[in-house]
């Protein structure tokens, strides 16, 4: 049986409303939501469900209360990057698995055993890369919007000099989603 899922309430129970979190966290994952189902719209053969891809993007950033970002007001004690696997506890407690995938599988360009282990990232010992095309979507559609300049989508170069710093392997990631999904 299929349950039907009520996105901004759950992203609600965790996040409130009534906090200076939770509209950067809300509109950040509104408009990761409008570019994921307006690239999905242009491309009907790849037969996605638009409404897995609404929630999961609205779902996606639902672990950052819990770590430390005083810039957009989370005062949680872990580290930022490891919101995603913190997302994903949040969303398989909740009986949304696949949902929870897309949490963990969202930092950067996604990130492999061996970028976690190299770069000593204080998160667990697997594989955190977007596999399903689902999940690769939403990571793109990511990148393009801050959560410190609300309503501004970067361009495509501006996001390649942001995953600049962070190596080659993300940026030819980043340039084989250009492709697929502009
Ligand atoms: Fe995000």
């Amino acid at each position: 049986m299929t349950v039907m899922m009520n996105a901004v309430e759950l992203l609600q129970k965790y996040i409130d409303p009534n906090t200076e979190l939770y509209p950067i966290v809300y509109t950040h994952s509104r408009s990761v939501a409008d570019k994921v189902l307006s690239i999905a719209v242009s491309h009907p053969e790849w037969s996605l469900d638009p409404a897995f891809l609404e929630e999961a993007a609205l779902l996606h950033d639902i672990g950052v209360f819990l770590t430390k970002a005083d810039e957009i007001r989370c005062f949680g004690i872990y580290p930022y990057i490891c919101h995603g696997y913190l997302g994903r506890e949040i969303l398989d407690k909740e009986g949304y698995p696949k949902h929870g995938l897309v949490c963990e599988r969202h930092t950067g360009t996604g990130l492999t055993l061996s970028e976690i282990l190299n770069r000593d990232l204080p998160l667990p010992h697997r594989d955190l890369s977007p596999v399903s095309l689902e999940e690769q979507l939403i990571c793109f559609a990511d990148k393009f919007f801050s959560k410190t300049r609300l309503n501004q989508e970067s361009t495509p170069s501006e996001v390649r000099s942001k995953l600049e710093k962070y190596g080659n392997e993300g940026l030819k990631r980043f340039d084989v989603w250009c492709e697929r999904f502009l």
